[in-house]
C-alpha cells in the first residue's frame, strides 16, 4: 500500500484527492484537480483495509469540506445478508434447479451518476458497500492511462476509467469498449516482433498465447494478469477437409481453439477477463452459459481464487461442458429456461449482489479473444488470411475479431483486413434473419433500435426458445448483436444460417480428418461449403474457420451420429459375439 498517496491515521484512512480523482475521472473529463484538497475514506468498525469485504459496514468517501458525497449507501446494509453472501466457496456443488420468470427487463436500470466531484457509477442496492470497497481498491491500485472504457452508443460516448467494473453504460445501458490511447502504449513496429517472445517463453506471460500480445490489450498492470497457459493452439493446414468443401488442398486451415486448457476458445477471453477482476478486486463472479463458458469461468475462478456461479439452462448444456463445471468447483445454478433467460438472470444476480459479470459483455473478455486472430496472423508467417470463418452465438467472438483487424489496420500492423462470415445455426439463427432478411446494419453506428426491438417482441410472443443440436450457439438473444454488427462492417462481413444435419455431417468430416471438434465449432465447415457454392470464396482464397471448442465436449451428438446412422459420415460400431473367429471375419 506504500506509496499510493494512503496515510493511516487510526480508524480513518486519507487519500490525496489526485490519487483518487486521477483514477476515477472519466478520461473525457480531465479537469485539473486542487492538490490541497483532501478526501477522508472513513471505515466504520476496522480500519485495516485488507479486511474491508468481510468486515466493513458503511464506507463513505467525502471531502474534508463537506462539499459533496459521491458516494453514499442508501440503505443501511445487513450484515448477515453480506456475509452470507460473500462466504468462501471451496466444495464442488451438485447443481441447484431454479425457476426463471421469462420476461424480464433486459437492463437493470438501478444505477446512478454521482454527478458531483468524480463519477463513480454505482448499483442502488444494499450491498453498496461491497461496491464500494471495490471501487476504493481500485483507487488504490496503479491504473493505466492508457486505456479507457468508452460507450458505443455516439450519442452517449461516455468514457470510464479502467478501474471500473461494470457490463453496461450506467449512463445510457449500451455496450462497453475497451478503448486505448496508442500513443501511450509502446505497440512493436511490426506484429513479427511478437515473435521474440519465443525467446523468453519461461515468463509465464510471454507463454501466454493471450498475453504475448500484451501491447494490444494494455489495460491492466501486469501484476494483475492471469495466465493459466492458454492460447497454446494451433492452425492446422488441413487439405482432406478442404478437398471435401471444394478448395484448393492448401488453402483452408483451421485454428484448433479445442486445445485451450477448458477446451475451448473461451480462456482467451477468461484470462483477460479475470486480469480485469483481479485489477478491481472482486471477489466473486458469475457468467450464464451454454456450457463452455461456465467451464471456463470455473476453472479460472478456483485458480484465482473466487466464489463462483454459473448458470445453465437445464437440460441445455452438453454434459462434458456440465462436468467440467461442477468438477472445478462452480456453484452450478440450472434454471428452467434456456441461454436467454439465464443471460437476464445473471445481469441482474450481478447487479443486486455486486459479483463480477464474466460474460462476453465484459468489454476485456473480448479483448483476450481477440488474440485469437494475432496467433491465426501469427501462425500463417504473420500474414492476414482472405476469409476468417466463426461460428456465431452470443457474438463475441465475431465483435472481437472485428476490432481486432480494425485496431492492427489503424496501428499500422496489416496492410488489408481479412472478410469475415459468421455462421448461425438455422434454429437459433437471429442474426442471419436480422441481417439477411431485415437488413439491419452498423450504419455508422446508428443501429435501427426499432427493427431489434420488433425481432424480440415477435419472439416473446411466439413464446421462441432457440433449439440446434450445436448447444453452444443456441441462442436468440445475442448480447453482443451492435457490436457484431460493427464487425461486419469492418471486416465486409456475411451471415449464413446451417442445418443440423450439416453441422453433423462437417463435424464428422473434421473428426475424420482433423483434430476433431464439437458441433458449434463444425457450423463454419457447413458454412464454408455454401459460401463456396454461392462463389463468395473463391477455390484460391486462403480461409481460416475457428474450431471454437474440443471434440469431447459433447460425446452425445457425436455417438448419435454415427450409432444412429444419421448422416452420410457416419461410421457405427459392429456388434460382435465374444468369439475371436467371429470378430476376425468381421474385420475381414
Ligand atoms: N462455439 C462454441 C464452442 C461456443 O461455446 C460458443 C459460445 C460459440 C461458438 C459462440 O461464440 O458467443 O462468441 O458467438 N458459447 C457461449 C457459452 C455462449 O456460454 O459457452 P460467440
Amino acid at each position: 500500500m506504500q506509496g499510493l498517496g494512503r496515510r493511516q491515521t487510526g480508524g480513518v484512512l486519507e487519500y490525496s484527492e489526485d490519487r483518487l480523482a486521477g483514477v476515477q475521472r472519466s478520461s473525457r473529463q480531465k479537469k485539473p484537480l486542487k492538490k490541497s484538497i483532501k478526501k477522508r475514506v472513513i471505515m466504520q468498525n476496522k480500519p485495516n483495509f485488507q479486511n474491508t469485504k468481510m468486515n466493513v459496514t458503511s464506507i463513505l468517501i467525502r471531502p474534508y469540506e463537506n462539499k459533496s458525497l459521491c458516494l453514499h449507501p442508501q440503505n443501511k446494509p445487513n450484515q448477515t445478508q453480506f456475509k452470507a453472501k460473500t462466504k468462501p466457496f471451496l466444495t464442488p456443488q451438485p447443481p441447484i434447479k431454479a425457476k426463471t420468470n421469462p420476461i424480464q427487463a433486459q437492463t437493470n436500470p438501478n444505477f446512478t451518476r454521482h454527478r458531483r466531484a468524480n463519477p463513480i457509477f454505482v448499483p442502488q442496492n444494499s450491498l453498496i458497500v461491497y461496491n464500494a470497497a471495490e471501487i476504493i481498491r481500485s483507487c488504490l491500485m496503479s491504473t493505466n492511462d492508457a486505456a479507457f472504457q468508452k460507450c458505443i452508443n455516439p450519442d452517449c460516448g461516455a468514457t470510464f476509467d479502467c478501474g471500473q467494473s461494470m457490463f453496461k453504460c450506467p449512463e445510457c445501458g449500451e455496450l462497453l469498449d475497451a478503448c486505448y490511447n496508442w500513443d501511450k502504449i509502446e505497440v512493436p513496429a511490426k506484429l513479427s516482433d511478437f515473435a521474440k517472445r519465443w525467446a523468453t517463453r519461461d515468463n509465464k506471460l510471454d507463454f501466454s498465447g493471450v498475453w504475448r500480445f500484451r501491447e494490444l490489450l494494455n489495460f491492466c498492470p501486469d501484476k494483475y494478469k492471469i495466465t493459466i497457459g492458454e492460447g497454446q493452439t494451433i492452425l492446422e493446414q488441413n487439405c482432406a477437409v478442404a478437398e471435401h468443401v471444394g478448395i484448393k488442398p492448401d488453402r483452408l486451415y483451421l485454428q484448433y481453439e479445442g486445445l485451450n486448457p477448458s477446451g475451448s476458445f473461451k480462456d482467451n477471453g477468461m484470462s483477460a477477463a479475470f486480469s480485469h477482476a483481479m485489477m478491481v478486486g472482486a471477489k466473486s463472479c458469475a457468467c450464464a452459459s451454454t456450457g463452455n463458458t461456465s467451464a471456463s469461468v470455473a476453472l479460472y475462478a478456483h485458480s484465482c481464487k473466487l466464489k463462483c456461479i454459473v448458470f445453465v439452462g437445464s437440460g441445455r448444456i452438453a454434459f462434458g461442458k456440465l462436468s467440467q463445471a461442477m468438477d472445478y468447483g462452480a456453484q452450478t445454478i440450472q434454471i428452467a429456461g434456456d441461454f436467454d433467460d439465464c443471460m437476464r438472470q445473471v445481469q441482474d444476480v450481478c447487479t443486486e449482489l455486486g459479483l463480477y459479470l464474466l460474460n462476453s459483455l465484459n468489454p476485456f473478455r473480448l479483448e483476450g479473444q481477440k488474440t485469437i486472430m494475432y496467433r491465426i496472423i501469427e501462425q500463417m508467417g504473420w500474414q492476414v488470411p482472405d476469409w476468417i470463418i466463426v461460428p456465431g452465438g452470443n457474438l463475441g467472438n465475431s465483435s472481437a475479431f472485428g476490432k481486432a483487424f480494425y485496431e492492427l489496420k489503424e496501428l499500422g500492423l496489416i496492410d488489408r483486413i481479412p472478410r469475415m462470415a459468421i455462421i448461425n445455426a438455422t434454429g437459433a439463427d437471429t442474426l442471419n434473419d436480422l441481417v439477411n432478411n431485415k437488413k439491419l446494419v452498423w450504419n455508422n453506428s446508428r443501429v435501427d433500435q426499432k427493427i431489434i426491438d420488433d425481432y424480440y417482441a415477435d419472439l416473446t410472443a411466439r413464446n421462441f426458445s432457440p433449439h440446434t443440436c450445436a448447444s453452444a450457439i443456441e441462442i436468440s438473444r445475442p448480447v453482443n448483436l451492435k457490436k457484431c454488427l460493427r464487425a461486419i462492417d469492418i471486416c465486409d462481413g456475411i451471415v449464413r444460417a446451417v442445418t443440423d444435419e450439416e453441422i453433423c455431417d462437417a463435424k464428422a468430416i473434421v473428426g475424420r480428418y482433423g483434430l476433431g471438434c464439437e458441433p458449434a465449432s463444425a457450423a463454419t465447415i457447413a458454412g464454408l461449403k455454401h459460401l463456396i457454392a454461392d462463389g463468395l470464396v473463391g477455390p484460391d482464397e486462403r480461409v481460416a474457420c475457428v474450431l471454437t471448442g474440443h471434440e469431447l465436449k459433447d460425446p452425445n451428438v457425436t455417438v448419435n451420429y454415427h450409432k444412429d446412422k444419421q448422416g452420410q459420415f457416419s461410421n457405427p460400431p459392429i456388434e460382435a459375439p465374444n468369439d475371436l473367429k467371429e470378430i476376425i471375419k468381421l474385420i475381414k
